[in-house]
């Protein structure tokens, strides 16, 4: 895969006033506590950057800076081997954070974050934010839920690559998508997809080879239809039996 190095601080311009970018953060969850006047202040401390698809935000191991807050479009958070093999660990896409485990910890950056698409970004300093927190206990506990969710998608994960067979894990990822597009529901759902067959391939920790293989397999019996840009998963209840 090609990654363009991300140019430097420059590269972000302008976007959004001051009155957009305090509906901005009035509307996520994250700042929803703070008042009219805090999140007006926030907005004009923030700085705003733009990244096109494939463009490298940070590096796995840089010194860590700000706390990124996705305006629009989706970041890809990955580990990477020597070989430039990568592993996604996450997908974000607006009104996510990222960055925040370096800012807290004090060290280098746990992984990469890559735009998947055009991704306009506000970037809060290291210092506003740790003020933020200490300001605003709320926010920090906000953090915590955010860490520990993750944390759960994550074991979730592990138990899925450790424990299950190529097409389970397969199944796994599409009902993971599934279910956090409609959850607790069995009916037919279109689920947006812009990642490429390897990006998917590495989330289910199969070659493309074999994902491939499985998606034509899952199609012929009629679970999901493969169109383009979007995956349309069936049934749900069949492909859960696919999970082993
Ligand atoms: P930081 O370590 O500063 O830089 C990399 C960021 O990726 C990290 O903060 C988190 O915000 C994010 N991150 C790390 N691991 C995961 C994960 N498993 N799922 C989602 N986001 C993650």
């Amino acid at each position: 895969m090609i990654l363009i190095l991300s140019g430097s601080e420059d590269v972000g311009q302008a976007m959004m006033n001051i009155e957009k970018l305090t509906a901005f953060f009035k509307k996520g969850s994250l700042f929803s506590n703070l008042t009219e006047q805090e999140l007006n202040q926030l907005a004009q401390i923030v700085r705003e950057r733009k990244f096109d698809r494939n463009q490298v935000i940070f590096y796995e191991g840089d010194l860590g800076g700000s706390l990124y807050v996705i305006v629009s479009g989706t970041v890809k958070i990955v580990i990477m081997a020597d070989d430039g093999r990568e592993h996604i660990l996450g997908l974000l896409d607006e009104g996510n954070f990222f960055g925040e485990i370096s800012l807290i910890d004090g060290e280098p950056r746990s992984a990469t974050a890559i735009a998947l698409d055009k991704v306009n970004i506000v970037m809060i300093s290291r210092e506003d934010f740790v003020r933020l927190l200490r300001e605003n206990p709320e926010i920090s506990l906000k953090i915590m839920q955010t860490l520990c969710d993750r944390l759960r998608r994550t074991d979730k994960h592990v138990e899925t690559l450790a424990f299950l067979s190529a097409p389970g894990r397969v199944a796994q990822v599409l009902l993971n998508w599934a279910e956090n597009h409609a959850p607790g529901q069995d009916k037919a759902i279109d689920i947006p997809h812009k990642m490429t067959r390897q990006e998917f391939a590495s989330i289910a920790g199969t070659s493309r080879e074999t994902l491939t293989r499985v998606l034509m397999d899952f199609q012929d019996d009629e679970l999901i239809q493969l169109e383009k840009n979007k995956i349309v998963i069936n049934d749900r209840k069949q492909l859960r039996e696919k999970v082993v």
